[in-house]
């Protein structure tokens, strides 16, 4: 897609039904984010997220997508200590959660792991820019390669990430004009996120987009598509009011004794299947 210069566009999933409509929509690549822990699981960081959180979502999304490239993030701690932690845990991902790809975050440092993990035949992708499983070392959630120095470090970790053998890197919160410099200098691409228009694809967080972060502010970068966190309060809100006044559930939604059993009268509704899934 980089050479014939079609844009990539990635999001985060982390269960069936939204891995669904994701797959549905057309999206290129699914990431099981470690921003779960975020956005589900309600952590204030990503660092407690572990191996079984990971494994668990992963395995929901994988039967959810039928088209799209599915890959996990490798938690905190999981490949940090070393190439056969990684491979370890990589594996477990890959064999038990159905992953087609991880990602792991951190820049050259880490090339080892990765040889390890592409020389086994597990793809890996990388993870640059503002990387939030190092948020304590970096002081927070702050824009990262913002001198001379730090953008050359930018550049240098993705050409050793690239020759290291990912095959595509996510740049997190990093100024536009940089990422056009460190995309324009890989031959694989690159996956912004608050990193400008001029990377070779976009991932967001699909509870940012849609508007259904909990207490969660999304970030400046995000653009929001919709807000459903509110029109989700406001349906269960109003079947609080209903219950309450016994507005619900009406003869629509009730059995009564004396009406005739038609056949066939299944008692659950399967919805018609539009997109002629086989399960
Ligand atoms: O965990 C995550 O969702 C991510 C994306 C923000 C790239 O790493």
């Amino acid at each position: 897609m980089k050479k014939k210069a079609e844009k990539i566009a990635m999001i985060t999933a982390y269960d069936y039904p939204t891995a669904c409509l994701v797959d549905e929509a057309g999206m290129d690549v699914v990431l099981v984010g470690d921003s779960l822990g975020m956005v589900v699981l309600g952590y204030e960081t990503t660092i407690p997220v572990r191996m079984r959180d990971m494994i668990h979502h992963t395995r929901a999304v994988v039967r959810g997508v039928q088209r799209a490239l599915v890959v996990t993030d490798m938690p905190f701690l999981t490949f940090q200590t070393g190439a056969q932690a990684a491979l370890r845990n990589a594996g477990r991902l890959v064999q038990e959660a159905g992953a087609a790809a991880v990602k792991l975050e951190g820049g050259r440092e880490f090339c080892p792991q990765i040889r390890a993990l592409v020389g086994a035949g597990i793809p890996v992708m990388g993870h640059l820019g503002l990387t939030p499983q190092s948020v304590n070392v970096i002081g927070g959630y702050k824009i990262q390669g913002r001198n001379e120095a730090a953008v050359e470090k930018l550049l240098a970790d993705a050409q050793a990430l690239e020759e290291a053998g990912v095959f595509a890197i996510v740049l997190e919160c990093i100024p536009a004009d940089v990422a056009a410099r460190v995309t324009a200098s890989l031959s694989i691409p690159t996956i912004g996120i608050g990193a400008g228009v001029h990377c070779d694809g976009q991932v967001l967080v699909l509870h940012d987009l849609l508007g259904m972060g909990g207490r969660l502010h999304p970030p400046r970068f995000v653009k929001q598509y919709a807000r459903l966190g509110e029109a989700m309060r406001q349906a269960v809100e109003q079947y609080v009011r209903e219950v309450r006044q016994e507005a619900f559930p009406d003869a629509e939604h009730s059995f009564a004794s004396e009406e005739p059993a038609a056949p066939p009268d299944p008692v659950v509704q399967k919805t018609p299947d539009p997109v002629g899934h086989k399960k």
